[in-house]
């Protein structure tokens, strides 16, 4: 028996990285996947991943930053699911650049993606979340939403915007029995990682090596220690009366 048996999950962003490691987390403890992401090759890859591994998923190609895409997913993702459960907004752009080096575009863009995907993923599919009894929201917010780095003003800003999405989302949702909770990652090793280097436009070994000593257990993260703390969010079970809160998932990095 798998704590989340019986659930129905959306997870966005499921292709790589953080995101794929949740949604092969939530399946291995008993949920139904929908993979949710706009790049088709490897978010299928995610899906016949935990299918191979005797799960059930789904992927559903969509684009988060658009409203009219988030609606079909969501209708998709009931088809198959059942019910949803569980919403996980993990998707995100990674814009970095000081106030002066960013365009309008370019903050439109981040923050419908990262702002405004977030919540139109939450507002399509609160009608099933509400018929839960059981529904929990967890959203991919960052250390950057507490501390904010040199020259990455809209990234900030964004994950910034994600923690008090999260907080006025569980004051608002409580009466329907939604917790809505955050993940603060660190630095976790992804492809984001290497966007972020090829941002500052530093060596490659000796960046990492400063991330690595940028936390107190001077190591990066792996994905699938993030997507612990988000499958103990997620879980009825074990955090039913926690909601509005973030975690902090950063092998100490903040108190470095
Ligand atoms: N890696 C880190 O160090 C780190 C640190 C703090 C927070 N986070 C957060 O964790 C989450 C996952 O990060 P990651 O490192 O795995 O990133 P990643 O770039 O490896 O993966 C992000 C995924 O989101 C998908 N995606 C992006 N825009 C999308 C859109 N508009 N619609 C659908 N899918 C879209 C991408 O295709 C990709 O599969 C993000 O919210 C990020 O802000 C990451």
């Amino acid at each position: 028996m798998g704590k989340l048996d019986n659930l129905g999950a959306i997870v966005t962003g499921a292709a790589e990285g953080i995101g794929e490691a949740i949604a092969l987390e939530l399946a291995s403890n008993g949920a139904k996947v929908a993979c949710i992401d706009f790049n088709e090759e490897s978010g299928s890859d995610t899906a016949k991943k935990i299918i191979d591994s005797g799960g059930e998923a789904v992927f559903i190609k969509t684009d988060i930053s658009d409203p009219d895409q988030v609606k079909k997913m969501v209708d998709g993702s009931v088809e198959y699911l059942g019910s949803i459960d569980i919403l996980v907004n993990n998707a995100a752009k990674f814009t970095f650049g000081a106030v002066e080096d960013v365009s309008q575009e370019e903050w439109e863009d981040i923050l419908k993606v990262n702002v405004i995907g977030y919540s139109t993923c939450v507002k399509e599919s609160l009608p099933y979340l509400k018929k839960s009894g059981k529904s929990a929201v967890v959203n991919l917010a960052s250390v950057s939403s507490i501390i904010a780095g040199p020259k990455f003003v809209p990234y900030n800003t964004s994950k910034g915007a994600v923690l008090m999405l999260t907080r006025s989302l569980a004051v608002d949702l409580a009466e329907y029995g939604i917790r809505v909770n955050a993940v603060c990652p660190g630095s976790i090793h992804t492809s984001a990682t290497y966007k972020h280097i090829a941002h500052m436009g530093t060596d490659v070994e000796k960046t990492l090596k400063e991330f690595q000593e940028g936390s107190l257990l001077k190591r990066q993260g792996k994905p699938e220690e993030v997507a612990k703390a988000v499958l103990f969010l997620a879980s009825n079970e074990d955090s039913s009366f926690i909601t509005g809160e973030n975690i902090i998932v950063d092998g100490g990095l903040i108190y470095t």
